[in-house]
């Protein structure tokens, strides 16, 4: 009998055990693939270490700038980049696998499904079966990619971001449907390593939660490299077209097609409930979502649910935090999840990162706000590393000054969103982080300057008028 058993060993249910097994709890981890779940294995790790050979490659292009000369023969070997990729993720499995051990969790290999409110069965690939009881369970199944109904859309050629992460050689030529988070990132790596991209976007605009401003910047840096972009774009049909594909869309009544070697639809993900045997055990959903509460509660009392397969915000470090969440409640604690600061990151070259809310939307909300900007062009250690594409963008209540949002594109932004987020979460005002002396020559000092930008005190800028 276990005190816990978490179904699921991507961030959200390897953290989840662990925080169990910290607070004293026999705990069983239920896995019928490698450790990690999609992060680690077939999301964030494997394409950031694709995309970090893709900017090694990419800065070849400005060592001259530099004074550095590139000797001739410089290339790229798509099969190594992706070797590397691949050791990467396995040292992380390991890790994680070694952490697991460390703190006595019972690793069990195969299917789990709820049988009753306290039973899970597991299966193994070999077809045999045995059933374990916890007081409490945990589930943490995640997310698989969504087909949307497009004919042609399960044939081959078509493949999501599983495969594409996979690829062992770089196709000339990548049609992907779907301008989301996967489908721009994609695009850095692929039009990075080589291949000509289009992506096609189903509404108006991609990336539609981020800032506007950084759209138009990020496009015209995209478009630059080569990668075609059509937006209001609605995908019909996939057809084979000799060895490659034709991808047949409509755009305002008028029609296109894009023709490429291959096609990754980035459509979004949807929950992976499959076999979980839900109904077993009186857990509700909705939508396909595992339904959870704030303390990550489902309807069936001592089951919960963390990570992609309930939470509407489809990220790893929010998994994380509701398996913590999760793991707490499970012992008998206290615990309540706070969504009020969670950062977002795009991994583009440029990088793109946000928290909180955008100006628009607070617009839209109809809040009075003061918004403070500093370009990059502007601060001297962007400079220094020749990368001054982007800026900060800060967004503050204008009576009190207290932030309430930020959007970054540049380099390092998804490392630089944290102190905003520390800030947001903390109730910061624009005061507080120009009080907090940024060390110089840095690209933090560009949110310093934004935040005095935001009180029309900004000395790095021209004297507003
Ligand atoms: P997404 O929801 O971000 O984007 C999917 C896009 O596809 C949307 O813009 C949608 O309008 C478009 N679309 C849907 N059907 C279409 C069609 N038939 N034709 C053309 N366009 C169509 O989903 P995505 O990119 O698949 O990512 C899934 C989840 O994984 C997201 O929640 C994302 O936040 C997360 N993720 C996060 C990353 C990060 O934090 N850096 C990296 C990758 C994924």
């Amino acid at each position: 009998m276990y005190d816990v058993i978490v179904i699921g060993s991507g961030p959200g249910g390897y953290t989840a055990a662990i925080r169990a097994a910290q607070l004293g709890g026999k705990t069983a981890l239920v896995e019928k693939d490698e450790v990690g779940g999609a992060c680690l294995n077939r999301g964030c790790i494997p394409t950031k270490a694709l995309i970090e050979s893709v900017e090694a490659w990419e800065s070849l292009k400005t060592l001259p700038s530099f004074g550095v000369t590139v000797p001739p023969g410089a290339s790229i070997d798509a099969a190594k980049i992706y070797e590397r990729k691949d050791r990467i993720v396995k040292r992380l499995t390991t890790g994680v696998a070694g952490l697991v051990k460390s703190n006595k969790i019972d690793l069990l290999r195969g299917t789990g499904t709820l049988t009753g409110k306290t039973t899970v069965e597991i299966s193994d690939s070999g077809g045999a079966k045995n059933t374990i009881e916890a007081e409490k369970i945990i589930i943490a199944s995640g997310a698989v990619s969504a087909l949307p109904p497009i004919p042609g859309a399960k044939e081959p050629g078509v493949i999501t971001s599983n495969e594409a992460l996979a690829l062992k050689a770089v196709p000339k030529s990548i049609a992907i449907i779907g301008g989301g988070v996967i489908g721009v990132e994609l695009a850095t790596v692929f039009s990075g390593l080589g291949a000509k991209v289009t992506i096609l976007e189903m509404l108006d605009e991609i990336l539609p939660l981020i800032d506007g401003e950084i759209i138009t910047a990020l496009k015209r840096i995209l478009k630059a490299r080569g990668i075609d972009i059509f937006v209001s774009a609605g995908v019909k049909l996939i057809e084979t077209v000799g060895s490659g594909k034709k991808v047949h869309y409509e755009t305002g009544g008028a029609k296109g097609a894009v023709e490429a070697e291959l096609v990754i639809i980035a459509t979004g993900r949807k929950a992976y409930t499959d076999g979980l045997g839900l109904e077993a055990a009186g857990v509700k959903t909705d939508r396909g979502r595992v339904l959870a509460d704030e303390r990550q509660r489902t309807s069936a009392a001592g089951i919960y649910a963390i990570g992609d397969v309930s939470s509407n915000i489809q990220l790893a470090h929010v998994a994380m935090a509701e398996g913590v969440v999760a793991a707490e409640n499970a012992l008998g604690h206290s615990a309540v999840m706070d969504y009020s600061a969670v950062p977002s990151c795009i991994y583009t070259n440029p990088e793109i990162a946000g928290v909180g809310i955008t100006e628009k939307a607070a617009r839209d909300r109809g809040l009075d706000v003061s918004v403070g900007k500093f370009p990059l062009a502007a601060n001297g250690r962007a400079m220094t590393m020749g990368e001054t594409a982007g800026f900060v963008k800060i967004i503050a209540d204008k009576k009190g000054g207290r932030l309430l949002g930020a959007s970054l594109l540049g380099p390092h932004a998804t490392e630089l969103i944290a102190e905003l987020t520390l800030a947001l979460r903390l109730k910061a005002t624009v005061d507080d982080l120009k009080a907090v002396i940024h060390p110089h020559p840095t690209l933090s000092e560009a949110i310093f300057e934004a935040a005095h930008d935001a009180l029309g005190e900004c000395i790095h800028l021209p004297a507003r008028k």
